[in-house]
């Protein structure tokens, strides 16, 4: 597994149907969620290729042959054959990967080059089509498979830090934590809105007590009046 890599350029050497079918078997063996075996693969040799690079080139809206399955002597199509239970589709298609990743790997253990590829044209109705997919199902891509070659590049040094990818759960008092942050801007909006009122009120009875003494003024200024008359 440490020193697996996908290698993009192979020779025309291929395993050959048989000992596919033996290492298909093996990689069937994946977690399978009430063991829909949700999954198909579809071997690609020769023209089948060729009817391929077609249908690629129709989903890209060119003419002629797309070259690009060429580049292996054999292909295999995953195909996720989504069943219609009420197990989600997201776990059919993750059995489906499952089975794919196996099968690469247990292809690069038996010696043989191999690399996952996709592309924007996968899931295209040209592409589907040729492959003669039924409703509910699903192309994950295709595994390019052929010989290595002699002076294909040394692995590289690539490592996984198994630490980076590996956490706990968070502590149930970082949620509390939120709770509480929650409440404390709630508060603080409450209060802030009760101020602004009692500051409003303040004004409010401020302007009434100008008014009264206004009015009582004129009053006194009134009587007085009267008086010298
Ligand atoms: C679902 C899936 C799709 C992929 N599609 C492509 C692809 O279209 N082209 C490509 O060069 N590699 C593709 N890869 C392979 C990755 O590029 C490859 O795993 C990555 O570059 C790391 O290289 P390594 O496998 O040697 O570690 C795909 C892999 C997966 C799992």
């Amino acid at each position: 597994m440490r020193s697996r890599r996908s290698l993009s350029q192979v020779t025309d050497e291929a395993p050959t149907h048989k000992e596919l079918v033996e290492l298909i078997s093996a990689a069937g063996r994946v977690a399978d969620h009430k063991e829909l075996k949700p999954w198909r693969l579809i071997e690609l040799r020769g023209d089948d290729r060729l009817v391929l690079g077609k249908a690629i080139a129709r989903a890209q809206g060119e003419d002629g042959v797309n070259t690009k399955p060429l580049r292996a002597p054999l292909l295999i199509a995953v195909v996720a054959t989504i069943k219609s239970t009420s197990l989600p589709a997201w776990e059919q298609e993750a059995t489906a990967a499952g089975v794919a990743h196996a099968l690469s790997l247990l292809l690069d253990e038996a010696g043989w080059g191999v690399i996952w590829r996709t592309g924007d044209y996968t899931r295209a109705k040209a592409v589907s089509k040729a492959h003669g997919l039924k409703k509910g199902e699903l192309l994950l891509g295709w595994l390019y498979v052929g010989g290595r070659p002699d002076r294909s590049r040394p692995v590289r040094g690539k490592t996984i830090d198994g630490e980076r990818y590996l956490s706990a759960m968070p502590s149930e008092d970082a949620g509390d934590e939120d709770a509480k942050d929650a409440k404390d801007a709630k508060q603080a909006r409450e209060s802030e809105k009760a101020q602004k009122k009692a500051r409003k009120a303040a004004k409010k009875a401020r302007k009434a007590e100008k008014d009264a003494e206004k009015k009582a003024r004129k009053a006194e200024k009134k009587a007085r009046k009267a008086e010298k008359a």
